[in-house]
């Protein structure tokens, strides 16, 4: 079901910046449609030159005024992009993260045997990327910000075949909860939203993931699967004034699925 936009206005006159858009399908995809309805001024990220021709449709959709490559693995592209909101905004107000990886093999194993590398890698794109995005942007939110990431319930409880990245979400998760107490007194707000299962280009590399999203629409209190509008009308409100005293949260966008026994 499309979620019909009030035009609201919430974001009118911020600068945000979008990273983790592969294609119309994401979550970071959703997200940014509904920043930019809300009024926002975006910076949009794509991963690598072979990425553009799906990023780019939907930078052109949201009138991104910076369009760059950021790889979180590549040295300087961060700062790179970072240094071009500094030129062309002076300012930064809010920030997605919605990025996260593992290596095949150890995505698709038992945490038991997961690899030291394949550990560290998933960890570093998947959480410190989130910890590096906050600390460039803190000295850019000079009038208080808001900084998102995705997590999913499998931080909270073991989620069959999404093994290893069950520990990394909860890192996140935890990550969330002490930059919101560290930025906070800088009126800087960190949050993280837990959507249920949508079938986007990540999710595909999960076993069995079709399984998952019939057992969400089954269990879950409303019945029906989310969309990444509903998360994206969900983080233009933690983006947003409206939730000035919401800090540290994780946020369901799961039609009520997580409290389910
Ligand atoms: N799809 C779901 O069911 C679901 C549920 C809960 C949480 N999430 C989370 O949502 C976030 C977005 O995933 P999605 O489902 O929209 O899939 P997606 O494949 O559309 O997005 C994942 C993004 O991560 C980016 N990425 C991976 N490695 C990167 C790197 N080194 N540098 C920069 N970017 C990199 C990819 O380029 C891609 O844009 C992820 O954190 C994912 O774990 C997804």
């Amino acid at each position: 079901m499309a979620i019909d936009h009030p035009a609201l206005n919430i974001l009118q006159g911020k600068k945000g910046l979008v990273v983790g858009i592969a294609n119309e399908n994401s979550i970071a995809a959703g997200c940014a449609h509904a920043f930019r309805r809300a009024g926002a001024s975006l910076a949009v990220s794509y991963l690598n030159e072979k990425a553009i021709p799906w990023v780019e449709p939907v930078a052109r959709a949201v009138d991104a005024e910076i369009f760059m490559a950021l790889d979180v693995e590549a040295p300087r592209q961060m700062e790179a992009m970072y240094a071009e909101i500094e030129r062309r905004w002076g300012r930064l107000d809010f920030l997605l993260h919605a990025v996260a990886f593992a290596p095949k093999d150890d995505l698709h194993g038992r945490v038991v045997d997961c690899s030291m590398d394949g550990f560290a890698r998933a960890m570093d794109v998947s959480v410190h990327s989130f910890i590096r995005m906050a600390r460039l942007a803190e000295p850019l939110m000079t009038e208080g910000g808001a900084m998102l990431t995705i997590s999913y319930y499998g931080a909270e409880k073991v989620v069959d075949h999404y093994n290893v990245m069950g520990p990394v979400k909860a890192a996140l998760q935890a990550v969330t909860r002490s930059m919101a107490a560290e930025l906070g007194p800088k009126g800087i707000r960190v949050n993280a939203l837990s959507p249920g299962p949508i079938a986007t280009r990540a999710a595909s590399g999960i076993r069995n993931f079709d399984a998952l999203m019939d057992e969400a629409r089954a269990r879950a209190p409303q019945h029906h699967l989310v969309t990444i509008e509903d998360v994206g009308a969900m983080a233009a409100c933690l983006a947003s004034p409206y939730a000035r005293s919401v800090t540290g949260n994780i946020a369901y966008i799961d039609a009520g699925y997580h409290v389910m026994a």
